[in-house]
């Protein structure tokens, strides 16, 4: 009878004090959200190269790692190369995070046997006399291993079938930094699953609710994008999703009337499976700005189906940080510059851990030392982890300024059902080869110098046509590099100055 009566419920029309109605919890998406050897998504997501940890994470002791699932140990040998293992020795199962790190490779710590970076055993240890018999034996036994490099203070690893992996994207040649500007990595553990933390880098629409307010008394700079200066961002933004490159990747616009004589839009940028751009963060719209490239480079990397990483590059320097008001010392393991609340951790400074090592991860939004803090101010950390440990998207209620997080979900569905060829794992590398691994990237800050329409109606139609003419020129521009397609948008994008002046 109880079943009948949930049944017959819609979610849609409100029943007061209906929560009898509504307190079974439906599964969560698994097609999306596990990432687990052998599941759909998991093998789609081992086809990427994806960063794994902080170049500063090898010490001289091996790292514990754990990356869509798998139990991995990282660590830098004496020569200098970076190796990335299955966690267990293939002997007898000890951790190779107890390992002793080699000229060459890896020691387990428990019977001697020494791995390489590629998983290859190239010592069992054996009573004098017998050596023939351990070289031989050697041979027999291998250590799993994933391909591995290091790019700008960031490890990533190929965890896919050898040999196919795809070429390492290197964005536009140069990651769109200008030669004076620097790309500070940084690792931020969620405890959460990944989809929800992508969902969020395409959410661009929860910025007043919750990067606004801030009750603590006497919280951290950079608490709210009021104190940090970046006055457009207090003002709901018009969104706009274009699926390009095929349906591989996403750009998105944000169009807000800054004042009545110029429009902010900006332009981020998500790429299958896992990696998003933003423009600049700080953004004041004091000045016209015309191009302005990436901010942040992230990727959201599953650690398993209940915690992920936020991992990637803050871009540091005159060119990107126009105001100069971003802090490098505040980026990095755990760290994060910008509107508190970025990672478990909060306020870096007041974390007890010991010299030489690396900040606590906690393991659970509630149980850390902020959780108090949190609740008076909290940011996208409280916000994305709270929505479960893999958020059920079958209790979404979706509004029209969340287009863009079902868009990118679609868009990862069609590709792992085979309806998007040109997205699936060969799809994009094929695509990624035929670039000579230098795609382009959509991202861009751009604050316009357009008055504002006489109505309300027609200042909608203008700057969602002046969004979509900045993706246009963006999509022409892709056939150019450098300088040169930067003059191409400085002209572009002074020609939509003038048609909507
Ligand atoms: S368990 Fe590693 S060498 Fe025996
Ligand atoms: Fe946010």
């Amino acid at each position: 009878m109880a079943q009948e009566a949930r049944m017959a419920v819609s979610r849609t029309r409100p029943i007061p004090y209906g929560g009898y109605h509504v307190n079974s919890i439906p599964d969560h998406d698994p097609q999306l959200t596990e990432t687990g050897p052998g599941t759909p998504m998991g093998e789609y997501m081992r086809r990427f190269w994806h960063p794994v940890c902080m170049s500063e994470e090898l010490t001289d002791v091996p790292r514990y790692l754990r990356i869509l699932g798998e139990d991995l140990v990282a660590f830098r040998d004496k020569s200098g190369r970076v190796g990335v293992l299955h966690l267990h020795c293939a002997h007898r199962g000890a951790s190779l995070e107890y390992g002793m790190i080699q000229q060459r490779g890896i020691m387990c710590c428990y019977h001697g046997f020494v791995f390489d970076v590629d998983g290859t055993c190239l010592e069992v240890p054996f009573p004098p006399g017998e050596e023939r018999e351990g070289d031989k034996a050697r041979r027999t036994i291998w250590q799993g291993a994933y391909k591995a490099r290091e790019e700008h203070g960031l490890v990533f690893a190929y965890m896919g079938p050898p040999g196919d992996e795809p070429p390492f994207p290197i964005w536009e040649g140069d990651y769109t930094v200008h030669t004076d500007d620097e790309l500070v990595p940084y690792s931020n553990h969620q405890t959460c699953n990944w989809m929800q933390v992508q969902d969020n880098s395409v959410d661009q629409y929860h910025h007043i609710p919750l990067h606004t307010t801030a009750l603590v008394p006497g919280h951290e700079q950079g608490t709210t994008f009021t104190e940090a200066g970046a006055a457009p961002y207090l003002i709901r933004p018009d969104l706009q999703f274009f699926p390009v490159d095929d349906g591989r990747t996403m750009a998105w616009t944000s169009s807000r009337r800054f004042d009545e004589n110029k429009i902010f839009i900006r332009v981020n940028h998500q790429i299958l499976p896992n990696v998003s751009f933003h423009s600049y963060l700080f953004e004041d719209g004091s000045k016209r700005k015309h191009f302005s490239r990436v901010h942040m480079h992230r990727w959201s990397v599953p650690v398993d189906d209940h915690n992920s990483k936020m991992i990637g590059w803050r871009v540091f320097g005159p060119h990107i940080d126009t105001r100069d008001v971003g802090k490098r010392h505040l980026v990095g393991f755990e760290k994060m510059d910008f509107l508190e609340g970025q990672c478990g951790m909060r306020r870096p400074e007041r974390l007890q851990y010991g010299q030489g090592e690396l900040p606590p991860v906690y393991k659970d939004h509630r149980e850390r030392p902020a959780y108090h803090e949190a609740q008076h101010a909290p940011g996208d950390y409280e916000a994305v982890c709270s929505q479960r440990r893999i958020a059920v998207h079958a209790l979404e209620s979706p509004m029209k300024f969340d287009q863009g997080v079902y868009l990118f979900r679609k868009m990862l569905r069609d590709a792992l059902n085979g309806q998007n060829p040109a997205a699936s794992a060969d799809g994009i590398k094929t695509w990624l080869e035929s670039c000579g691994g230098r795609p382009k990237s959509y991202c861009s800050g751009n604050i316009l110098l357009v008055p504002q329409a006489s109505t309300p109606e027609s200042e909608v139609k203008a700057r969602r046509g002046i969004a979509a003419d900045v993706i246009k020129a963006t999509i022409e521009s892709n056939s150019l590099s450098g300088d040169e397609r930067d003059a191409f948008m400085q002209a572009r994008l002074s020609e939509i100055e003038q048609r909507y002046g």
